[in-house]
């Protein structure tokens, strides 16, 4: 394991120096949250719009920390090497109780572990296979808690059948993937389930709509069917590690042409030019 620098509760050490006791909540409970914030150019990509997500997360779970985006940015900054893509992982959970006990302990600091790892390059040129699974999650979706083991077991389940990623079904429609959002082009308009708390409100996701918006793409915020999503003639699945992965297998059937879309490649060169800040 490569011996990287980390930041845990106000110090930068080696990841083998990094630890954590047993009694954190994050451990026994998963009662944190996370972020995922892309670099690129040795640049955080939306910033502000992942901060604001952690805000909403830590207020979900009730878990009082006033940080500003300032004092993140200097967390993270030592973290980042100048020109990689790569992505930070930050987590805060309500911390260290004295005993396990399930309700929230009364006096307790959160701990805040970030690190930094590259984000690998994805192959697209074929598309990936994606099949569709019962939403099996629970109700509060919209948080971005450590909490993933429905996550885990669905995204599991995908690769178990030789799939790169779960299409979570709630009800006769389509939510999102197990660590994706979903969009869909159907009758030539670019579709992606609106944000409820089924859902992440994933940043990539805001991304690829305004860039659609900004470029007279026609996008909707809108519910897919299952149904609908058989006969859209393309699937992307999008996040901040991935990007836009189109799907052109679904449940061993091809989307529209089984070839990777024209949106797609449309969509593909305006994210690219935007994330490195030249559109
Ligand atoms: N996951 N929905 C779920 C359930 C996710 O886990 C993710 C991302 C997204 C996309 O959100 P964003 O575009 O902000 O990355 C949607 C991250 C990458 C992860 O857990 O590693």
């Amino acid at each position: 394991m490569q011996d990287k620098k980390v930041y845990l509760n106000g110090e930068y050490l080696p990841l083998s120096a990094a630890k954590i006791s047993v009694l954190d909540r994050g451990f026994l409970f998963g009662d944190g949250v996370y972020e995922v914030i892309p670099a690129y150019l040795g640049q955080l990509f939306c910033l502000e719009a992942h901060l604001e997500r952690l805000n909403n997360s830590l207020a979900e779970i009730r878990l009082e920390l006033s940080y500003d985006s300032q004092q993140w940015s200097d967390i993270m900054a030592p973290l980042l090497i100048e020109g990689d893509a790569q992505y930070i992982y930050l987590q805060v959970t309500r911390g260290v109780a004295a005993k396990r006990d399930h309700a929230f302990p009364e006096t307790v600091e959160p701990t805040i572990f970030a690190m930094c790892s590259p984000i690998v390059p994805f192959e697209y040129k074929d598309g990936v296979s994606a099949v569709t699974l019962d939403d099996t999650r629970w109700q509060l979706c919209h948080i971005k808690a450590t909490t993933l083991l429905g996550n885990v077991l669905l995204r599991q389940q995908a690769i178990e059948t030789g799939c790169a990623e779960a299409i979570l079904i709630k009800e006769g429609y389509a939510t999102e993937g197990a660590a994706s959002n979903i969009f869909a082009v159907i009758d030539d308009v670019l579709i992606t389930p609106p944000k409820t708390h089924e859902i992440l409100p994933g940043i990539t996701r805001d991304v690829i709509i305004n860039l659609a918006k900004a470029n007279q793409i026609a996008v909707q915020e809108d519910i897919i069917s299952l149904e609908a999503l058989q006969l859209a003639s393309e699937i992307w699945l999008t996040s901040s590690t991935r990007e836009i992965v189109p799907v052109t297998t679904l449940d061993g059937r091809p989307v529209g042409s089984g070839q990777v879309g024209s949106v797609w490649h449309v969509m593909q060169a305006l994210f690219q030019d935007y994330k490195l800040g030249l559109s």
